[in-house]
């Protein structure tokens, strides 16, 4: 298994050292710009193997492309990180180009890699990749859920003083303050979070998690990397492995829903063809309106991308 981590900072750096780590893949290209700077990352990354213990090879390169030839799947971080005062949606024109530039290069060498973007404005930049890379839907998609889901669970296992583990929760929609975390299809062991906690607290919890990439932004003058970096790797070990895991993961969506040409957050299986299926789950009216609320703000910075392009 060959993985390919566009974008050795710190996200990207993170991912890379999950997947040595845990031994995803047995052979990892770390790509940046910065002259030196992947290959320092994967130099550090390989020097750490003996002292924890895994044979996964980490190998870096400075924009050379040919070094990742053939990659299985590929992981886009590059871009600019938010500062504070920033949005996401600022982050587009640069990231834009820069999403677009990559993957030319990426299927020029891995024509069959699956592809998952990481780089902000997620939404908008799965859909600049994919239509980039013009593969399957099912080959590109975006990381985001699983880390606002994993925000929001953590949040819940504080207040509740239970284990992380123990927490099951679905968010929809897209990466920034529209997103729908669903208290409905939120479980601690099996129980309804509703019968363990009481509206005005999982109200609050709702919107940190909402906030949750703002409130570290503020905390650290950059966002965050630890939570993402490893939501990443999970995504490339449920397809390396053919795992088949439940998560949600930013795709195009062609009518689930009731939406069409959006590329939003949604529960999928992720197995080895990449996303294997779309899950649809039974919405309410306040939760459909919340995602429409979603759509129509991911489909305006998608359109304000495509007046960029012409
Ligand atoms: P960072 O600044 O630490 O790393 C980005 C790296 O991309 C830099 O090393 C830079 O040299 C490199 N880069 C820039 N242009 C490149 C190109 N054309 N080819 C190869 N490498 C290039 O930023 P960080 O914190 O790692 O964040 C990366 C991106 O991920 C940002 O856009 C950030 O907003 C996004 N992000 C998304 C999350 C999500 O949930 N989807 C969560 C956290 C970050
Ligand atoms: C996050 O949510 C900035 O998207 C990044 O941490």
């Amino acid at each position: 298994m060959k993985v390919t981590v566009v974008g050795a900072g710190n996200v990207g750096a993170t991912c890379a050292d999950v997947l040595a780590y845990k031994e995803i893949a047995n052979e990892i290209v770390l790509v940046d710009i910065r002259e030196g700077f992947a290959e320092g990352k994967a130099l550090d990354i390989w020097q750490k193997a003996p002292i924890d213990l895994y044979d996964s090879r980490t190998i870096g390169s400075t924009n050379d492309y040919a070094k990742t030839a053939n990659s299985d799947i590929v992981v886009i971080t590059s871009g600019l990180p938010r500062k504070p005062g920033m949005t996401r949606d600022d982050l587009i024109a640069t990231n834009a180009e820069i999403v677009t530039g990559v993957t030319k290069n990426i299927v020029a060498h891995s024509p069959n890699a699956i592809i998952i973007v990481v780089s902000n404005p997620l939404d908008v930049m799965t859909y600049a990749a994919h239509i980039t890379c013009k593969l399957p839907r099912t080959r590109v998609m975006g990381m985001a859920g699983i880390l606002d889901t994993a925000r929001y669970r953590a949040f819940l296992a504080e207040a509740l003083n239970v284990s992380p583990k123990d927490i099951h929760a679905m968010i929809l929609g897209g990466h920034g303050d529209t997103m729908v975390p669903l208290p409905r299809y939120t479980t601690v062991g099996g129980i309804p979070v509703t019968e363990l906690i009481d509206a005005t607290t999982l109200d609050a919890i709702v919107k940190r998690t909402i906030n949750g990439g703002g409130e570290l932004v503020k905390l650290m003058g950059t966002s965050a990397w630890y939570a993402p970096g490893s939501a990443a790797a999970q995504m490339v070990e449920a397809i390396a492995k053919d795992q088949r895991r439940v998560l949600p993961v930013c795709i195009n969506l062609e009518g689930e829903y009731g939406i069409k040409d959006c590329y939003l957050g949604v529960p999928v299986i992720l197995g080895k063809n990449g996303v294997e299926k779309v899950i649809e789950l039974q919405l309410n009216d306040a939760e459909r309106s919340l995602l429409e609320t979603s759509r129509k703000h991911v489909k305006d910075v998608m359109e304000a991308f495509d007046k960029m392009r012409k």
